[in-house]
């Protein structure tokens, strides 16, 4: 039976014996309702910092805070009965040192509920890992293009193209996984480096635009369902198109209630049919 067909919780020592086998569902939620529709479907809900952009708006993912993290970590974590739920942690909120990753890190867990946090970076945040899963923090990594460092990278462009980036990215996913982290995302990179990173790490990586070498993939939930169009990155594809059955939608209602035909009798407390 796959787990995302069982009933009881996927746990994050699930998801690290998934290594290899059948591949990790992972979508992003971050709201209640949405969590409730993709529980029973996927192993993993990641309430991600992209929903700084997806849910408030913002250019990129560096506005977000602790505090909208832990309001939509703990909507999705009470909704959720099945899935892995992984709470990002913003920017500005592990960077410094592991005793601050840790607090925030808490905080998170304390008030959201959610089973593990995940956070970006390779070498550098290799020991606030390991400062972490060794007080009781299960921790995801987030390597390759990592959106928290977006202006760093250039740009929301992919990553590792020259040999020296990919060794680089390559030792950044190494770093993560030998501190401990039990999954890592591999965000924007080419297959090959993807398909290195995945043989040489024994933790799962769970790719976004880096192939069918990972050992699982995540997308935006927004993006997959065509409810986000600001832009759509090339590695998104659209399972549905739902922002113009929405704007049919309200453009009915808008019409109903400007001619009264809405609220009909049925729609009326006192009113017989
Ligand atoms: O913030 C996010 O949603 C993410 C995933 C897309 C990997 O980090």
């Amino acid at each position: 039976m796959s787990v995302a067909t069982a009933t009881k919780p996927v746990t994050t020592r699930d998801l690290r014996a998934r290594k290899g086998g059948e591949p990790i569902v992972c979508l992003t939620a971050y709201t209640a309702p949405m969590a409730r529709l993709l529980d029973n479907e996927v192993d993993l809900l990641l309430v991600g910092d992209s929903l700084g952009m997806v849910v408030y708006g913002l250019p990129t993912t560096i506005g977000v805070t602790l505090e909208m993290m832990i309001a939509h970590g703990a909507a999705v974590a009470r909704a959720a009965k099945h899935a892995c739920v992984v709470v990002d942690l913003p920017f500005g909120a592990y960077q410094e040192s592991p005793e601050q990753a840790f607090r925030n890190a808490a905080r998170v867990m304390m008030e959201t509920g959610c089973a593990a946090v995940k956070l970006e970076g390779g070498t550098e945040m290799a020991e606030t890992v390991r400062f972490l899963v060794e007080r009781g923090v299960p921790v995801m990594a987030h390597v390759g293009l990592t959106p928290q460092a977006v202006h760093a990278l250039g740009g929301f462009v992919s990553q590792g193209k020259t040999e020296a980036e990919a060794e680089k990215i390559l030792a950044d996913a190494r770093a993560v996984a030998e501190a401990g982290a039990f999954s890592v995302v591999v965000e924007g990179v080419q297959e090959a480096l993807a398909r290195r990173i995945t043989e040489a790490l024994s933790v799962p990586t769970v790719g976004i635009g880096a192939s069918p070498a990972c050992d699982g993939q995540v997308l935006v939930v927004d993006d997959m369902l065509g409810l986000f169009s600001d832009f759509k990155p090339k590695f998104v594809k659209r399972y549905a198109e739902l922002a113009p059955q929405v704007a049919e939608a309200v453009r009915t209602y808008a019409a109903e209630v400007r001619s009264r035909a809405f609220p009909a009798p049925e729609h009326c407390f006192g009113v017989k049919r």
